[in-house]
């Protein structure tokens, strides 16, 4: 696919303090791309460098082709939907919607017409006479969606822009946005904290640490393979345990407590000096009395705690780690507090990453 925004080597410091440490970025035409990241990691600097906001320091970007440094933001082919809507309290939502383009001097009939399509688009069609006071925080949302559109920008970047609606309204307008998306064909750039949502939303994400990249991928792959310990530990929840790992011919063998485990090396290049392995909670098992298995590990039950159709189960190993598995509850119970029991999980489930 063809590449819409291109963000090569960027740089971007503030005082002493770099904050955007060299990205290298390809987002493609039509593609919901989510930068997720902690607070602070840098994902809004990056943003408003795209949008023309702040310039970098160093590294280039590149928009439908075409190098943006200097050009400034009304000149680019993007719009930026932020989370507080900034609409104008004593326009009408209409007014609000065509602000932008009765700047550009578009004519009159021509506003109207565009103003009704981007309103219908985020369905409000019916509104367009209200003030922003008389509209629900989804539905300003909506007309700060609306005000984006009517632009008809190549790209659209959103930069938390469900922040401030509270969950359920959160979860409806992330469906929105990913149908509205896909209808417009679009490129999305979006930003966010939430794993939860960018795994949702997404067609690619770009995890974020302290001003890096560490990994973009699909929200399968993300989730599967994270590369890095960060990204592992930040997307959904995982169990973490350094381990060692010796070369065994064109193999390796995997030292976890002192028991040879299961686990797969993606890539090599991955390794860095320490070694972790990573494996999800809904992949670990309980071994029955008297199962068998090539590999596990003996630990005491510590908990069990029912979660809906899910009984996750905490296992304390040797050495005082514990181990976390998600069991589906099949109504007889598996293990009770203080059972020593054996945790397995497969080969493929068991992924190895460095640093
Ligand atoms: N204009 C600025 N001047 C000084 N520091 C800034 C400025 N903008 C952002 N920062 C700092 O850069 C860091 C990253 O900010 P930001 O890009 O907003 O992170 P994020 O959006 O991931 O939460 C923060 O420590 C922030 O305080
Ligand atoms: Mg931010």
């Amino acid at each position: 696919m063809e590449t819409i925004v291109k963000i090569q080597q960027v740089e971007k410091g503030f005082g002493n303090e770099l904050i955007v440490k060299g990205i290298n970025l390809d987002v493609k035409r039509g593609e919901f791309l989510t930068m997720l990241g902690p607070s602070g990691c840098g994902k809004t600097t990056t943003l408003r460098m795209i949008a023309g906001f702040e310039e970098p320091d160093s590294g280039e970007i590149w928009i439908d082709g075409k190098p943006v440094s200097g050009i400034p933001p009304y000149k680019r082919d993007v719009n930026t939907v932020f989370q507080s809507y900034a609409l104008f309290p004593h326009m009408t939502i209409n007014e609000n919607i065509a602000y932008g383009l009765k700047m550009k001097g578009v004519p009159k009939t021509e506003q109207v017409a565009r103003v009704k399509e981007a309103l219908r688009l985020v369905q409000l069609e019916s509104f367009g006479d209200r003030k922003p006071r008389q509209l629900s925080g989804g539905q300003q949302q909506r007309v700060a969606v609306a005000r984006a559109l009517v632009n008809n920008p190549k790209v659209l970047l959103l930069d938390e822009p469900l922040g401030a609606l509270d969950l359920k309204l959160r979860k409806q307008m992330q469906i929105e946005l990913k149908h509205l998306q896909q209808k417009l064909e679009i490129t999305f750039i979006y930003v966010t904290h939430d794993q939860e949502e960018a795994l949702t939303i997404s067609d690619r994400i770009a995890v974020m640490n302290k001003g890096v990249i560490e990994q973009v991928a699909a929200p399968k792959e993300i989730y599967e393979n994270p590369s890095t310990k960060f990204v592992a530990d930040f997307i959904g929840d995982t169990n973490l345990f350094e381990i060692k790992v010796s070369p065994n011919g064109d193999d390796s063998v995997l030292e976890l407590l002192g028991t040879k485990v299961g686990g797969k090396i993606r890539d090599r290049k991955l390794l860095t000096e320490r070694t972790y392995l990573s494996i999800r909670p809904e992949r670990v098992r309980v071994l029955n009395q008297g199962e068998d298995a090539p590999y596990y590990l003996s630990g005491t039950v510590e908990e069990l705690i029912y979660v809906g159709s899910f009984i996750r189960t905490v296992v304390t190993l040797p050495q005082g780690q514990k181990m976390v598995a998600m069991m589906q509850s099949n109504g007889d119970q598996p293990c009770q507090p203080g059972d020593r029991v054996r945790v397995t999980w497969k080969e493929e489930d068991g992924v190895v990453i460095g640093q």
